[in-house]
């Protein structure tokens, strides 16, 4: 096996927390979120246990895709502070034992950006192959958009020279041509700018988009070789210059492809990828009251090599995409969770965050959050899980879950001193307006879901066989039920997480030495397994147990 890494594998059980510096906390009163008001609350995330923080766009964009359209890879959005103030976070992160990683939106630009501004100017300005052109007529290609409520096509003729340019997400993004090799040097110097400012590594945007050969002349495609070298190359220059760096991908597509770009048995292309195929499963799973589809998602994982890992996530910031499922299937997570045509979003997807799809039963909530810490792999948090905080349904799209993050129960949330109607983004006026959700009253309250997060954050550091290990399904007799055990070096984990509403009592055997004991990971309470190695564990209505297995002879933690 060839490991790239140079350094420690502390992704493997990371706690990884994404947040948009533009919605977490404002610093200067204007209503917007800053770089100021985000150290202001480093220590916040520290205590909560976040390991590495996952920071969205903040650079000088149009906003026109909430900052995933840049026009300038080397600088801060000027409402969101300066290079320095983005040097102080970094610093402070490490401080309390944060790493750092940022978006790396390396598929496209906005179509504001210098060098595209360049490039549609004439067939030969030098910018021209920074950008990928065609002159004769595209095909019909309303099936690849992905914003089909916006686009019905991926090529967008340009008045200027009368050509074509590719441009995978909205027609203000073209994409970039990285089978030009000034684009890749150029993509090297931004990973060694931010490096060198600190940065853990990277959250690498679209990754599937940015290595299609979509539109490249077959010469272009003979001299690039396989797209795959270059993510190896990034993959190097990251570690070479970081020491522990990592790229955390973007790739929504089948497991089979993903094993394709981690790298395959050499495990040197990405290092983590979110897995979108497991999440869509676990919707599924919830919606149905039966962990089957899940279970059969972690079966066909692909075995993965020592220098990669899963990413594990219920909500990001763009909508909860459920494309990979049959639409049958899709359509019962509908009916479960989204049944109302605004909640659903380009028909794949939901609009909404976790507590609300749950109908806010904290019981169901809290079950959903512990199974995705117990999954094998890297959980993701996206701000404001924490504390359970719901969506802005009237807002457009995928800014229905990117609402002020809620600090206090007043108007404007503590995000801000500026007064409610001059914030970024509207807050929500239901029930889980910052006077029923917010942290400064969870974070004194032991019944919290604030609290409830923390614990397992820190279960899950306290048991790292949960992200280094390998699973494997307990056999029990009760459909609504997962068991897993999780097993790394001489420590073992079983959880259990009981899908439905109805209490069961689980019964399962473990082929063990006798004399072991299962000890509650939440609570302390020991459970023996009997002579025949047996064991029968009470779970409530949308439960969850979590056990180490220690030996006759083990010295225990705690
Ligand atoms: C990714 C981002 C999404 C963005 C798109 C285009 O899918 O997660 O928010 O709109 O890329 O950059
Ligand atoms: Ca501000």
């Amino acid at each position: 096996m060839r490991i790239t890494e140079t350094g420690d594998l502390w992704w493997k059980n990371a706690v990884i927390y994404s947040l948009d510096v533009e919605t977490y906390n404002d610093g200067n009163g204007d209503g917007i979120g800053d770089f100021a008001g985000l150290a202001g609350r480093i220590d916040y995330l520290a205590e909560l246990g976040v390991t590495c923080l996952w920071l969205m766009p903040f650079f000088p964009s149009p906003d026109l895709d909430d900052g995933y359209d840049i026009t300038d890879f080397y600088n801060v959005d000027p409402r969101l502070g300066s290079l320095g103030d983005f040097v102080e976070v970094t610093r402070t992160a490490h401080d309390r034992g944060m790493r750092v990683i940022i978006d790396l939106v390396i598929n496209h630009t906005s179509d504001q950006h210098p060098w595209f501004k360049q490039s549609r100017k004439s067939t030969d300005n030098p910018y021209r192959d920074w950008y990928v052109w065609r002159s004769d007529t595209p095909p019909d290609t309303s099936d690849k958009v992905v914003f089909p409520d916006q686009e019905d096509s991926i090529w967008e003729k340009d008045d200027k020279t009368g050509e074509w340019y590719l441009h995978n997400f909205y027609k203000h993004q073209p994409d970039l041509n990285i089978a030009n090799p000034k684009v890749r040097d150029e993509i090297f110097k931004i990973i060694g700018f931010w490096a060198q400012l600190g940065v853990d590594g990277f959250r690498i945007d679209a990754v599937p988009f940015i290595f299609s050969t979509e539109g490249n002349t077959p010469e272009e495609i003979e001299a690039f070789g396989d797209p795959h070298d270059f993510l190896r190359d990034i993959r190097a220059m990251v570690g070479r210059r970081t020491g522990d760096g990592i790229i955390l991908g973007e790739v929504n597509i089948p497991y089979t492809d993903q094993y394709t770009f981690f790298g395959e048995e050499h495990g040197d292309g990405l290092t983590m990828q979110f897995d979108f195929i497991g999440m869509q499963a676990a919707y599924l799973s919830l919606a149905r009251q039966d962990p089957a589809p899940l279970v059969k998602a972690l079966g066909q994982r692909p075995q993965l090599s020592h220098g990669t890992q899963w990413a594990n996530f219920l909500r990001n910031h763009d909508e909860l995409t459920l494309d990979k499922l049959t639409d049958k299937e899709r359509q019962e997570v509908f009916d479960a969770f989204g049944p109302e045509p605004e909640m659903q979003v380009y028909g794949r997807g939901l609009k909404r965050r976790l507590p609300s799809m749950m109908g806010g039963d904290p019981r169901r909530i809290r079950m959903a959050y512990s199974l995705l810490f117990s999954l094998p792999g890297t959980p993701s948090l996206f701000y404001g899980e924490e504390i359970g905080m719901g969506e802005v349904l009237s807002e457009e799209g995928r800014m229905a879950v990117r609402t002020p993050m809620q600090w206090t129960p007043e108007p404007s949330a503590g995000f801000s001193t500026a007064g409610v109607r001059k914030l970024v983004a509207p807050l929500p006026s239901d029930g889980y307006s910052p006077e029923h959700v917010n942290v400064a009253d969870q974070r004194s309250d032991p019944d919290s879901q604030y609290a409830f997060v923390r614990d397992l954050i820190f279960r899950y550091r306290q048991h790292p066989e949960l992200g280094w290990g390998q699973h494997e399904v307990i056999e029990q007799p009760h459909t609504a039920v997962l068991a897993l055990r999780c097993r790394h070096e001489e420590n073992s984990v079983i959880t259990l997480h009981n899908f439905s509403p109805d209490g069961v009592t689980v019964a399962f055997s473990l082929d063990e030495e006798p004399g072991t004991v299962l000890v509650d990971v939440f609570t302390g309470e020991e459970c023996r397994l009997d002579d025949e190695g047996r064991i029968e564990v009470v779970l409530d209505g949308y439960g969850y147990r979590w056990y180490r297995v220690h030996g006759p002879d083990d010295r225990r933690l705690y």
